[in-house]
């Protein structure tokens, strides 16, 4: 009885090596184009894995949307058949209201802000929080300001939007946004969107300059206004199913490679808005800026939305209010 006490503990001891220590291939999800600077940070990521696992722990990048659109790929996260995403934060507000907070007009003076108070205990705090969906949140990456772009209207004020259908994320805050500035929200996921600008089953759209350019949005919807209505991060989140197969150890490998990659991503984020906006300008787009009062028009508009999605939050809303940067 006891020799098979003993043998059975040795097996699972060397079962529990041999798992540890072992060999696989990952898959990550983007729908954004290749080159786009958040498929550039995930295959830092992707690289910084390989090099501290020393090639046992491999991430494979699928960019353009090709394992499914942002929604569906945080679901196959959740159940496991994908096991990483790197996705605009929106979409999971729907089991981590928290998100929405995130994502209120005007919340962040500037980037630096915001990534300040994103990497500070408030950002971990939300992030640990997600496990309880299935989801480990590994790293924030930038996705600049969100201002609204149109195929034929040129837009100045928030009443030049009335009457507009807008192309939105799949997301009750960015729903309520576009009707309160007067236009009809149309949800529609990010990899039809070129298409539904093109046929006119929307008039505009509403995103960063690389979304706007590296999307060839610029081609059907020419004219952007910066209004930069919102700030919507992004985050590099990992299946909680495959995180509890790896080791400690390779979990902090993996953390830490996702947190060291933000780097790369912030870079290519600022080098590529500002050659989209040159890119598109030299193609036939216009952009046009707007003095502060002009941009204060739209967010006197959105206002409402604070109290709405911030009910059960204010903590939250208030730590991120008065949060203090450090120089
Ligand atoms: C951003 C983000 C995408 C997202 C898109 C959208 O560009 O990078 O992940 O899908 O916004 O508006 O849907």
């Amino acid at each position: 009885m006891k020799k098979v006490l003993v043998l059975v503990l040795a097996s699972l001891l060397i079962f529990s090596f041999a798992v540890s220590a072992q060999e696989m291939t990952l898959r990550l999800a983007d729908n954004q184009p290749e080159g786009y600077p958040t498929v550039v940070g995930a295959k830092e990521f992707a690289r910084l894995v390989e090099e501290r696992t020393d090639g046992r722990i491999k991430i494979e990048v699928y960019p353009g949307g090709i394992l499914g659109d942002e929604s569906s790929t945080i679901e196959q996260v959740q159940f496991g058949a994908i096991d990483f995403v790197r996705t605009s934060i929106t979409p999971m507000a729907n089991f981590e209201p928290a998100m929405n907070v995130l994502s209120l007009p005007d919340l962040y003076p500037s980037e630096e802000y915001m990534f300040q108070v994103l990497q500070s205990e408030i950002g971990e705090g939300i992030l640990e929080g997600l496990k309880d969906a299935g989801i480990v949140g590994l790293t924030w990456y930038d996705a600049g300001a969100r201002s609204f772009y149109t195929a034929d209207k040129k837009v100045t004020s928030p009443e030049d939007l009335e009457g507009l259908r807008i192309r939105v994320q799949e997301s009750q805050l960015m729903m309520d946004m576009v009707e309160a500035l007067g236009a009809s929200p149309t949800p529609i996921a990010w990899g039809e969107v070129y298409s539904a600008l093109q046929t006119g089953v929307v008039d505009a759209g509403e995103n960063n300059y690389p979304g706007w350019y590296y999307n060839s949005h610029h081609e059907v919807a020419p004219n952007f206004v910066e209004d930069e209505h919102n700030r919507i991060p992004e985050l590099i989140i990992m299946s909680k199913i495959t995180w509890d197969k790896l080791s400690a150890e390779d979990q902090k490998i993996i953390k830490q490679a996702a947190v060291d990659s933000t780097e790369v991503q912030r870079e290519a984020w600022d080098k590529r808005t500002e050659e989209a906006k040159k890119l598109a300008v030299e193609e036939g787009a216009t952009i046009t800026t707007l003095t502060p009062e002009q941009k204060q028009a739209f967010q006197d508009k959105v206002k409402g939305l604070y109290p709405k999605y911030s009910e059960g939050y204010e903590d939250l809303l208030n730590s991120i209010l008065n949060f203090e940067m450090e120089e």
